[in-house]
């Protein structure tokens, strides 16, 4: 949810999809007729036997306060929702009363280690391998009483009230049990994205002058590093995995720093029990830091009374919830999309297991061979998931198939193919008994991969690649409806196909819209709602609103929907950015109402059910030379369907009247291509710059242009070839796999320049 900013839809995508899509259907009369029938008759069905098919409202337009524009609420609670139970005020009141209610029951689990290995691959390097075993339950009688011992501890310590503590960490139980523990002595506590970088881990830790920090063993080493430049820390405290303090790298530069396990804290304040301190709903319970994709990370003040607000809202979003329900958690708590999650089943009194991505099911980088995964053992029924997890999960499976090999390969092959086909070609064979009977024999042991009790997956961050939605649609036996599909399939006719197929569903994915700023959520889609391209109605904790922009061309007044910038009002809308009070009063205005909105920067239109569709955005609009608009996500959405593209970025400035493009190339396709043309070369980064190599790359561009619809203007007139790939590690693209447009600037330059030349 978090972050998941950004995304684009065209007509003219759509139409290239659907053009190609017919192109595949063959030839000849008969042909015509099957596809003509196939789509006919379910059509003549539904007017015959259902008549005019009903929209169900899911969001209702509303007069508020402060700038003009089209605003929308959730249809199902005309009051915004502000609090699960109406003492739950706090996250600590909240976390005290849960714990209450659901004493005795399993809360927080945690696989304990059986061994560790190393294997070495053929080409040298060393993997990790572990074997797990089965999850081991604390209840929440006992999960609350650690928390109250850690916070007695943290002030036993010596960490001073009225500063704050940082954690750097993996998610795990013990991340759960920190926070609360700080929020029982109204200590804040900052959060850092692990894959930051250790520059913006030293910004955010000096910005906020944290004093105590909690952290992953592994970190010890790095901060031993920066100890120089982190002088506000005095105490660390690090969470335990069976290796000691000395051989942890605690160097004579950190000899200043108390250094605690978790436990030593916990029995700290155990012997000596504390009164709590507990805050209140206005009172800052995170400041999170979140990658700006430009310049220094800015850290997000995120109140008691914030993420409540979502919890209460979240809880409405997925059906039937209860204390049966079991989470598989594994994304970083330090993103707000896992902690909202996380907080849900904490409200709810479900079962929450830990895990991480790279031991989340059997075939996992890290499970040792012939042992069990995460969510083989755990069985969850409800987790939440980021595109790149899908797609890993996509590969594991292929491996799977692959290794097991004989009948079982052929048989998972046809099916894929059959399955694809029913959902690409002549949907109606998405609906028919060979769909259930391709279910049985080739996906049921698919399904199981993910645990065979799974039945909702929140799903939120970077746009889905077309292999894995049409993956997870199809082993899965799941409905979509994602943001990623604004980009990738706008409008298209696979929305007919899970019309359909959403009879028939496992497991829902339920997609949202949010940003850290919004506290994860502002938008959710229903589970009802079969449509796609879309992420729903408003939250019942905010208000979303349209604001015109003339100067890009979107405004209320549009036909046939309102679009404009999308705002996003209510309680869980945040407090600001930490010291930035400059930014943060250009993004978050309080109406004369009193309620705070935050703009985003996103355009989004609304359907007539209420329901937003995130169109574009604000920043990669640029207007060119002769005044057109060009929206880059756009053209490089378009642009990656050629087969060449591996990456791409489209960069235009309002000096010129064409757009270039940065690309990595697909290595595979471009050196079959050049084996074929019979072109020499040493290495690919050689090939790369080849004249014929470029050449045909731009045709290829030429041609998907083409085909969308681009105009000539969003042709990239003039293109370079780059040989490395971008990385999260070069800080090219962020965890989720979204370029980095600041960064890619400055660092080809030149490159950049030159196609200007
Ligand atoms: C909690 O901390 C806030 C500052 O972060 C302060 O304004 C408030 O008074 C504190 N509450 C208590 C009960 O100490
Ligand atoms: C100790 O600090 C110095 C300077 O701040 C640095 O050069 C050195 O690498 C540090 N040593 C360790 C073990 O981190
Ligand atoms: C830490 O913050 C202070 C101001 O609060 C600033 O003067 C100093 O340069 C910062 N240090 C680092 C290493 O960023
Ligand atoms: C690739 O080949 C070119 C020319 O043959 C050479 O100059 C260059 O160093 C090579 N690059 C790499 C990465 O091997």
């Amino acid at each position: 949810m978090a972050g998941s900013k950004g995304s684009f839809s065209t007509s003219s995508v759509l139409e290239r999809l659907n053009s190609n899509d017919y192109s595949s259907v063959g030839k000849g009369f008969g042909t015509y007729c099957i596809v003509a029938a196939a789509i006919l008759i379910p059509i003549l069905f539904s007017t015959i036997f259902m008549g005019k098919k009903k929209v169900k409202q899911r969001g209702v337009p509303v007069e508020l306060g402060g700038e003009a524009g089209y605003a929308v609420h959730n249809a199902r609670h005309a009051e915004l929702v502000e609090v699960p139970w109406k003492e739950a005020t706090t996250m600590a009141a909240l976390f005290e009363q849960s714990c209450k209610k659901h004493l005795p029951e399993r809360f927080l689990g945690t696989r304990k280690l059986v061994s560790k290995e190393f294997v070495t691959s053929s080409d040298g390097r060393k993997f990790e391998k572990l074997h797990l075993g089965d999850y081991e339950w604390q209840t929440y009688g006992q999960v609350f009483d650690r928390a109250c011992n850690f916070a007695s501890g943290l002030i036993m310590l010596g960490h001073k009230e009225d500063t704050r503590a940082g954690i750097f960490a993996d998610t795990r139980a013990e991340w759960l049990i920190a926070f609360q523990g700080c929020f029982r002595q109204n200590i804040t506590v900052v959060t850092i994205y692990a894959s930051l970088g250790v520059d913006a881990l030293t910004y955010s830790l000096n910005e906020t002058q944290v004093s105590t920090l909690i952290c992953d063993p592994k970190h010890l080493k790095t901060l031993a590093a920066i100890s120089s430049k982190i002088t506000t820390i005095k105490n660390v405290i690090y969470f335990e995995d069976g290796e000691t303090t000395n051989d942890l790298g605690i160097s004579a530069n950190t000899s200043y720093w108390k250094v605690l396990s978790f436990s030593e804290v916990e029995k700290l304040g155990k012997n000596s029990p504390l009164p709590p301190s507990l805050p209140t709903k206005n009172g800052i319970a995170f400041v999170m830091y979140t990658s700006g994709s430009t310049g220094q990370p800015k850290g997000v003040m995120i109140t008691h009374g914030n993420i409540v607000a979502i919890a209460a809202a979240v809880m409405t979003v997925i059906p039937k919830l209860s204390t049966n329900d079991v989470f598989l958690a594994y994304l970083p708590l330090a993103h707000v999309f896992e902690l909202a999650a996380e907080s849900v089943m904490l409200s709810v009194g479900c079962a929450i297991g830990y895990g991480s991505a790279l031991t989340l099911t059997d075939t996992s980088n890290k499970i040792k061979k012939g042992t069990k995964g995460d969510a083989s053992v755990l069985n969850p029924t409800l987790m939440t998931a980021v595109p790149a997890i899908l797609d890993r999960v996509r590969d594991g499976v292929l491996k799977t198939v692959e290794e097991r090999g004989g009948l079982a390969k052929k048989l998972f092959n046809f099916g894929y193919k059959r399955r694809l086909a029913a959902i690409e070609g002549s949907w109606f064979g998405a609906w028919g008994l060979e769909r259930m009977l391709w279910d049985v024999i080739a996906f049921k042991q698919i399904r199981a991969i993910l645990g065979v009790r799974m039945r909702f997956i929140l799903c939120g961050g970077a746009p889905l690649s077309g292999d894995s939605q049409r993956f997870t649609n199809i082993c899965m036996g799941t409905v979509l409806w994602s943001l990623a599909e604004t980009i990738l399939y706008p409008g298209h006719r696979m929305q007919l196909c899970c019309a359909l197929g959403s009879a028939i569903v496992w497991a829902i994915i339920g997609r949202g819209y949010g940003l850290t700023e919004t506290c994860a959520g502002a938008a959710f889609t229903e589970w009802d709602d079969p449509s796609v391209g879309r992420v729903g109605p408003p939250l019942p904790c905010c208000y979303i609103k349209l604001v015109s922009w003339e100067e890009g061309g979107y405004t209320v007044a549009d036909k046939p929907m309102p679009r404009g910038e999308v705002v996003v009002g209510g309680v869980s809308v945040t407090a600001g950015y930490f010291n930035y009070q400059e930014k943060t009063n250009e993004v978050y205005k309080v109406d004369e109402r009193g309620t705070r909105w935050f703009y985003t920067g996103d355009i989004g239109q609304f359907h007539p059910d209420g329901c937003l569709e995130i169109i574009d955005r604000k920043k990669d609009i640029v207007k060119l030379q002769h005044g057109e608009y060009i929206s880059l996500g756009k053209v490089e959405a378009a642009l990656t369907s050629s087969d060449y593209v591996d990456n791409i970025m489209v960069h235009a400035d309002p000096f010129h009247n064409y757009c270039v493009a940065l690309i990595v190339p697909s290595r595979h396709m471009l050196e079959k291509w050049a084996q074929e043309a019979g072109i020499q070369h040493q290495n690919f980064s050689e090939l790369c710059n080849k004249a014929d190599a470029v050449s045909e790359v731009q045709q290829s561009l030429s041609k998907v242009a083409k085909a969308s619809r681009l105009d000539k203007f969003e042709t990239p007139a003039k293109i370079k070839l780059l040989s490395d790939p971008w990385t999260p590690e070069s800080g090219l693209v962020t965890a989720a796999l979204k370029i980095k447009r600041e960064q890619l600037k400055s660092k080809f330059k030149d490159e950049l320049q030159k196609l200007y030349k």
